[in-house]
């Protein structure tokens, strides 16, 4: 998904852009990576690759800290190289979600799922190359791939009733041509450690749904209910809301506000 929104944003702005999707580059290979950094001589590599089943990690532990973790080595080794810089993507999950205020860059990580754990060392992989940058990002949807956007659609289309959906984690929904961009404009700055991006406001998965339905089936009804409803086998952060301020410190500019992602998504 935000491999997809990344690749037509930089194409859009003329740049040559290899993009590898998992048939053609495995991330835990690190000889096919090096062929292709060899080959294409990048200045830069955005790592998008993930396993990004949050439940399947938890059954899968070695294998998500394989991909999210480990194999981010091997992305850094080919980032070395070829001299090239690295943004590497990560996720709210590296906290603990039990917060009242939003996550800044330097705040103690304490993840509570596999998924968040994984990541959490695909992170310190990524900062022991100088030229790495990571982009925490949150609850992304967008073109390419199921989301929380596209199956709210399909739920209330098809009609079936109330629709019963968490009101008990908040965070910031984002849209990954948004993040692109933020990626590009991040690209052309002299800046590395960690960085947060995701779009503003705060709501809960209840509150983005019914914003969702205000679009596309106005007359559904949209229940909010405790997570104990639903329960999943990896935890789910209650509170997952990122400080932007650093970025838009960096790049001077505020962040989007998801909801103009929404109706550029939907239209
Ligand atoms: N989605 C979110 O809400 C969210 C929130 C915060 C952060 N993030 C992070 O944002 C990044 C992009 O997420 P996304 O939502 O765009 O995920 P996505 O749509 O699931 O894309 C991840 C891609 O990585 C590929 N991949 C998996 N294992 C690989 C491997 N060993 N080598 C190469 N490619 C591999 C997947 O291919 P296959 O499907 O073929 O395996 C898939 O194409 C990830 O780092 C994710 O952790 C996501």
């Amino acid at each position: 998904m935000l491999g997809s929104a990344v690749t037509a944003f930089w194409r859009r702005r003329q740049q040559a852009v290899l993009a590898l999707g998992h048939a053609r580059a495995d991330i835990g290979d690190r000889r096919q990576l090096g062929e292709w950094v060899a080959a294409f001589n990048p200045e830069i590599i955005i790592n998008c690759a993930a396993f990004t089943q949050v439940d399947r990690c938890e059954t899968e532990r070695q294998h998500a800290l394989e991909i999210n973790g480990s194999a981010v080595a091997n992305v850094v080794a080919v980032a070395q190289q070829a001299g090239a810089r690295l943004i590497h993507i990560s996720s709210d999950y590296v906290f603990d979600g039990a917060a009242t205020a939003p996550y800044v860059e330097a705040s103690p990580t304490d993840p509570q799922s596999v998924y968040g754990e994984s990541k959490l060392v695909g992170e310190i992989e990524a900062l022991k190359y100088e030229r790495s940058l990571v982009v925490r990002a949150s609850w992304l949807f967008g073109p390419g791939g199921p989301n929380f956007v596209t199956t709210m659609c399909r739920l209330m289309t098809q009609g079936k009733g109330p629709l019963r959906v968490v009101d008990d984690q908040v965070g910031c929904p984002t849209y990954t041509p948004f993040l692109a961009r933020a990626l590009w404009e991040l690209a052309r700055e002299d800046v590395s450690g960690i960085v947060h991006y995701c779009n503003r406001e705060a709501v809960s998965w209840h509150g983005f749904a019914t914003e969702i339905a205000h679009f596309v089936a106005p007359r559904a009804e949209v229940l909010p209910v405790p997570t104990t409803e639903f329960p999943r086998p990896a935890p789910r952060p209650a509170y997952s809301v990122l400080e932007t301020s650093h970025f838009e410190a960096t790049i001077g500019r505020r962040v989007e506000p998801w909801i103009a992602g929404l109706v550029a998504y939907l239209q």
